[in-house]
């Protein structure tokens, strides 16, 4: 993520991005500097984590302002909104803040010039998608701040995005800071089940392009590109063109997914439902968007290239030592022992971090 700044242009709307040192929170903020808006960028307090400072200060120098504040603080984000003149609102806050937005709801409701608020929502329609607990707190949460700014009468759009362009690791939250695997691929299933997968530079892009767009307000966007639909199956296929090897494929069941779930460790369990949902029910491609409040973001920017998963896991196959991506006689006897099954002791090959 390292675009050069561009030029503010004080005649696009003021955007406040709350969470801007989250994970989705990064996108949005690059794509809004980036388009050229003027973006302000909301921190709780001077952070004490080197990493979190290093991206408050990378965007500083791109031009970002920096307001501190707490999106949990009514009266405080009323005034912030009204001293910044602020037109756009964008909150990333994570999982466990959900609730937190109710009393911004409350604050941008009090502020005319606020013309759009985009809720942490960067998933599925949480209305319609029903996972198993603890996925369906997170949503019940959601859909609580869904009905929050509609009672506001706040003007609203809500991103669906689907799944992060990535390997769907079932236990982690930010999947694409992962390589995919390099000793075994976890296949849910039968691993035909089909999802929607969208790269985080996508996401913030496109994004910023409904923040003012008069088609987008009051709408769920849903994010469904045909270039990225695909299967588990389809995805070790990709990877596996990428690396030079073919690696076993070990399934994870129904029953597991429930289980994990059901162990109720968080986050990992929600991912655990969430994955459930996604790969064994089919949630991200069991309905049309027909409805008057939802469009697709493919059908309204039809011009708007996504990038593939293909690029994207030409990405992280640079990120792989090359030993790793060469087929020989201890990669065969590895694989042949790990297809032979039965003995779950498999000399695992260490997954390579990313950089
Ligand atoms: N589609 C997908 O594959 C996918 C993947 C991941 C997340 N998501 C969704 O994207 C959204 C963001 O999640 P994330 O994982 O990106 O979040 P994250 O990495 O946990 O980051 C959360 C951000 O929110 C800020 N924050 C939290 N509470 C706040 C408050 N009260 N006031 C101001 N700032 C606050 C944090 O600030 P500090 O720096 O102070 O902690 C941090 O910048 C969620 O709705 C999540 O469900 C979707």
């Amino acid at each position: 993520m390292t675009l050069p700044a561009a030029a503010i242009n004080e005649s696009k709307g003021r955007t406040l991005v709350a969470g801007a040192t989250g994970f989705i929170g990064r996108f949005i903020v690059e794509a809004s500097l980036e388009s050229g808006r003027p973006t302000f960028i909301l921190v709780r307090a001077e952070p004490t984590c080197p990493s979190k400072a290093k991206i408050i200060n990378g965007f500083k120098e791109k031009g970002a302002i920096i307001v501190e504040g707490m999106i949990n603080k009514k009266e405080c984000m009323e005034k912030i909104l009204k001293e910044k003149e602020i037109e756009v609102v964008i909150s990333a806050v994570g999982g466990d803040n959900i609730l937190d937005q109710i009393s911004l709801v409350e604050a941008i409701a009090a502020v005319p010039t606020v013309k759009r608020f985009l809720a942490s929502e960067f998933g599925h329609d949480v209305d319609r998608a029903n996972p198993v607990e603890p996925g369906l707190t997170m949503y019940m949460e959601k859909r609580a701040v869904r009905r929050a700014i509609e009672e506001a009468r706040v003007p609203y759009t809500h991103i669906c995005c689907n799944s992060i362009a990535s390997w769907p690791y079932y236990d982690n939250t930010h999947p694409s800071e992962v390589t995919p695997p390099m000793d075994r691929f976890q296949i849910y299933g039968d691993g035909t089940v089909k999802a929607y997968f969208v790269a985080g530079s996508d996401i913030g892009k496109l994004t910023m392009k409904t923040v003012d767009d008069p088609r987008t307000l009051n709408k769920i966007v849903h994010f469904r590109p045909p270039c990225n639909y695909l299967n588990m199956n389809q995805l070790a296929s990709l990877w596996e063109k990428k690396i030079g090897r073919t690696l076993p494929r070990v399934t994870v069941t129904e029953a597991d997914l429930l289980a994990a779930a059901a162990e109720n460790r968080i986050p990992e369990s929600i991912v655990a439902a969430f994955t459930h949902d996604i790969f064994i029910k089919g949630c991200q491609a069991d309905f049309s968007v027909e409805g008057p409040n939802e469009v697709e973001m493919e059908h309204i920017y039809p011009d708007e290239p996504y990038k593939t998963m293909e690029e994207c896991f030409d990405d992280f196959a640079v990120r792989v030592p090359t030993q790793f991506k060469v087929e020989n006689e201890a990669d065969k006897k590895y694989r042949k022992d790990a297809t032979a099954e039965a003995t779950p002791a498999l000399e695992i090959l260490p997954i390579p971090a990313m950089g």
